[in-house]
């Protein structure tokens, strides 16, 4: 066994993960609690109510990881949490939450970017401790990190070093989904159930494909306006929403626009492999269209699974091992930043 053992805690949003990840890649304990039932009451997220929830939550799933995990306190390195970015008052949870239990178990605490345990999810394995590790995901490496927050093609030479090459202009891939879904009536959230509602169902229509200034920027709110203007059309003739075949229309149009200027930046840096993280990268069809166009390319796909590309603690342990390796720690000061941003390198 290898590298440090992290307790590592993510609270940015509705999900409350707590892991214990040994050395940036092999997963000891993980787990998440969901809010998604309570939010879709509302029909998304009210921030109030997922900050309450969250101190709700963390103590248990704290308890809980380290006693999946079977380690005392005295075995971990670090306490690691995200401090951003994300909803203030869910961050504000995880980081006092991690600072009190570094200070009582005197162990170093490290801040991480949420954008940053998207990526590294890709770093993630559950093979037996006593099994040898897979490889690691090879650079320069193309991320493409589609959340309910963020869509962004991001570039990494190494570790740690970022290049964006472009991101949404407007909405995020997941908040079309979720819009979209309320839309046309589907539960929250609205990524899975319109990838449900979308499966072996034709589109209904094609929806025109954004244009936008950068290459490899994308825009999504135009896409949502046409399902809007389609939908009302229907009601206005009297006639049945076909959901489902919007649905498969939307999903078509979102999985476009990402495959398509994915793959091109990914032949243009001729890079040794592309990485998705993210909520909606545990999209089938994304995966699947993504992986055919990068197959002609020769290049290949890294994709986490599912459970690991929506928000949970082993990707902040994973990127976390890294970074302790760098000798990256906060301070006691570390502070909750709901618009962090990843420190972007020139190459
Ligand atoms: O990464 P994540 O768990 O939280 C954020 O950091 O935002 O992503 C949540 C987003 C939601 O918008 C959700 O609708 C979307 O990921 N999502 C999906 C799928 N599963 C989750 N979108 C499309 N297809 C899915 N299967
Ligand atoms: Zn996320």
């Amino acid at each position: 066994m290898s590298g440090p053992l992290v307790l590592a805690i993510e609270t940015s949003c509705d999900e409350t993960g707590v892991a214990v990840v040994r050395g940036g890649r092999r997963i000891v304990s993980n787990q998440v609690a969901t809010q998604i039932a309570l939010h879709a009451a509302t029909g998304g997220i009210v921030p109030e109510v997922a900050a309450r929830q969250q101190l709700r939550w963390i103590v248990p799933s704290v308890e809980a990881a380290m006693a999946e995990a079977g380690v005392g306190w005295d075995e971990l390195d670090a306490v690691a949490v995200t401090s951003g970015p994300g909803l203030i008052g869910s961050l504000l949870v995880g980081v006092n939450v991690a600072k009190a239990l570094a200070v009582v178990h005197d162990l170093p605490l490290m801040g991480i970017n949420h954008i940053e345990g998207h990526i590294y999810a890709n770093w993630l394995t559950d093979v037996p401790m006593e099994d040898p590790l897979p490889d690691e995901p090879p650079f320069p490496l193309l991320c493409l990190v589609v959340s309910g927050g963020h869509t962004q093609l991001v570039l990494m030479a190494d570790h740690g070093r970022y290049r964006l090459l472009g991101q949404t202009v407007d909405d995020a891939a997941g908040e079309a989904f979720d819009k979209v879904g309320r839309l046309l009536g589907l539960p929250y959230p609205g990524g899975p159930a319109i990838s449900a509602a979308a499966e072996g169902a034709s589109a209904a229509t094609r929806f025109p494909r954004a244009r936008t200034a950068g290459p490899y920027d994308f825009s999504f709110s135009g896409l949502k306006t046409a399902v809007l203007r389609e939908v009302a059309g229907y009601r206005e003739r009297g006639a049945a929403i076909p959901v489902d075949g919007l649905a498969a229309a939307f999903e078509e149009a979102v999985v476009d626009a990402l495959a398509t200027k994915t793959a091109a930046a990914a032949e243009e840096h001729a890079v040794a492999a592309v990485a998705m993280g993210g909520g909606v990268a545990a999209n089938r069809s994304l995966r699947r269209v993504l992986r055919d166009r990068l197959d002609a390319l020769g290049i290949p796909l890294l994709v986490p699974p599912p459970a690991w590309c929506t928000d949970n603690g082993a990707m902040i342990g994973a990127a976390a091992g890294f970074r302790y390796a760098s000798g990256d720690r906060a301070g006691p000061a570390l502070e909750a930043v709901p618009n962090l941003s990843l420190a972007w390198a020139d190459a």
